[in-house]
């Protein structure tokens, strides 16, 4: 017997009720709504309440996934939560998500971190677990509370990011719909680029009682701005050429929403107009790994990815990380 058939069966998002504007943002950091916007395409992004937790988050993304495949919490034998703002370091956030849906203890939870691309790294791995029969029905939720591991004084990174969670359940197909390839790729050597340099065991907290900065982000923009488009690109070049897809059989490309910027020289090198492209950073900002699956929600609830259509995701993150996925509905 061959493997199953996997197919994207439901989608849904979450996205805080708070929206922080880029004029809310000048009052708090030297920067105006006019900087913002013509560099990134950024207005405003979602901020999650201050005890709102990402596994809250997912939970509410997930519903919605569930609701959208007609499948309940019990059909549910494997979580996959991407994130790298997780509830605590330990225990993982999907057993909270898990705990929240109600959904059976003899599913596997865990999490996994490729920042922005994380949903992609979630998404072939639940692919492959359940491509080998031994899982039926998974959720694999991509869910960040990026607010709280920004340095609200650095106007260079507090503008660009948001919080949110978006949740696709993949499970055996039904109709046309289907998976037809993840490419994940990472460059190490760039790890530095872009990272929070602490809260994890390197360096070790000093034992002289010396207190650490609080945990944020740290980013080199520009040096990641050029290597950002030479992975999108390649990413979405060699899953087109080894699916024997051409790119203007693509009905819709759903990117890494970081910067419009980045999204528009993609479209220009793959020769594809911009209207074939799914953006909403605008409203949401960079939403890490919750991008794609909150971005693929609302392209499909608004008619923008349909039955039969064949979708690219293509993505890139701290690591650094980047890939590209086909999915036909
Ligand atoms: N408001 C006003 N001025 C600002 C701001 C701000 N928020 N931020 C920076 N500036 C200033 C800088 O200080 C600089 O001033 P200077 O010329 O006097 O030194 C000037 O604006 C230009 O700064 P650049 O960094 O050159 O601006 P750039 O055009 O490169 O845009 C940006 C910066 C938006 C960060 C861009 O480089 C970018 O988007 N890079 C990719 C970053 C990214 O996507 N990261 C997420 C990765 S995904 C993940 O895994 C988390």
């Amino acid at each position: 017997m061959g493997s199953p058939v996997i197919a994207i069966l439901g989608t849904g998002s979450y996205a805080p009720e708070k929206i922080l504007t880029n004029d809310d943002l000048s009052k708090i950091v030297d920067t105006s709504d006019e900087w913002i916007f013509s560099r990134s395409g950024i207005r405003e992004r979602r901020i999650a309440g201050e005890n709102e937790t990402t596994s809250q988050m997912a939970a509410s993304a997930a519903r919605a996934a569930l609701a959208d495949a007609g499948l309940t919490a019990a059909d549910i034998d494997l979580i996959i939560v991407a994130t790298m703002t997780p509830d605590l370091p330990m225990p993982a956030t999907a057993c909270f998500v898990q705990s929240h849906l109600g959904v059976p203890t003899h599913a596997a939870c865990f999490d996994l971190n490729a920042a922005c691309s994380g949903f992609l790294y979630a998404l072939d791995t639940a692919w492959a677990m359940l491509g080998s029969g031994r899982y039926r029905h998974a959720l694999v939720i991509g869910a960040e509370k990026m607010s709280s591991v920004l340095d609200w004084t650095d106007r260079t990174t507090c503008v660009l990011f948001g919080d949110g969670a978006g949740a696709v359940v993949l499970g055996p197909a039904r109709g046309t719909a289907q998976m037809i390839g993840v490419k994940l790729y990472a460059e190490g050597a760039h790890a530095g680029l872009l990272c929070i340099p602490n809260g994890g065991s390197n360096p070790p907290v000093p034992a002289n009682g010396t207190v650490l900065a609080p945990r944020a982000i740290t980013m080199k923009g520009r040096e990641i701005f050029k290597i950002a488009i030479r992975e999108m690109e390649d990413a979405a070049r060699d899953i087109l050429e080894q699916h024997q897809v051409s790119a203007a059989q693509i009905n819709c490309v759903i990117p890494h929403q970081a910067n419009l910027r980045i999204i528009e020289v993609i479209a220009q090198y793959l020769e594809l107009p911009m209207e074939s492209f799914f953006v909403n950073l605008d409203r949401y900002g960079n939403t890490s790994a919750a991008s794609i699956p909150l971005a693929l929600d609302e392209a499909r609830r608004s008619g923008r990815v349909k039955p039969g259509d064949t979708t690219l995701f293509v993505a890139f993150g701290a690591g650094l990380t980047y890939g590209s996925a086909l999915v036909r509905w």
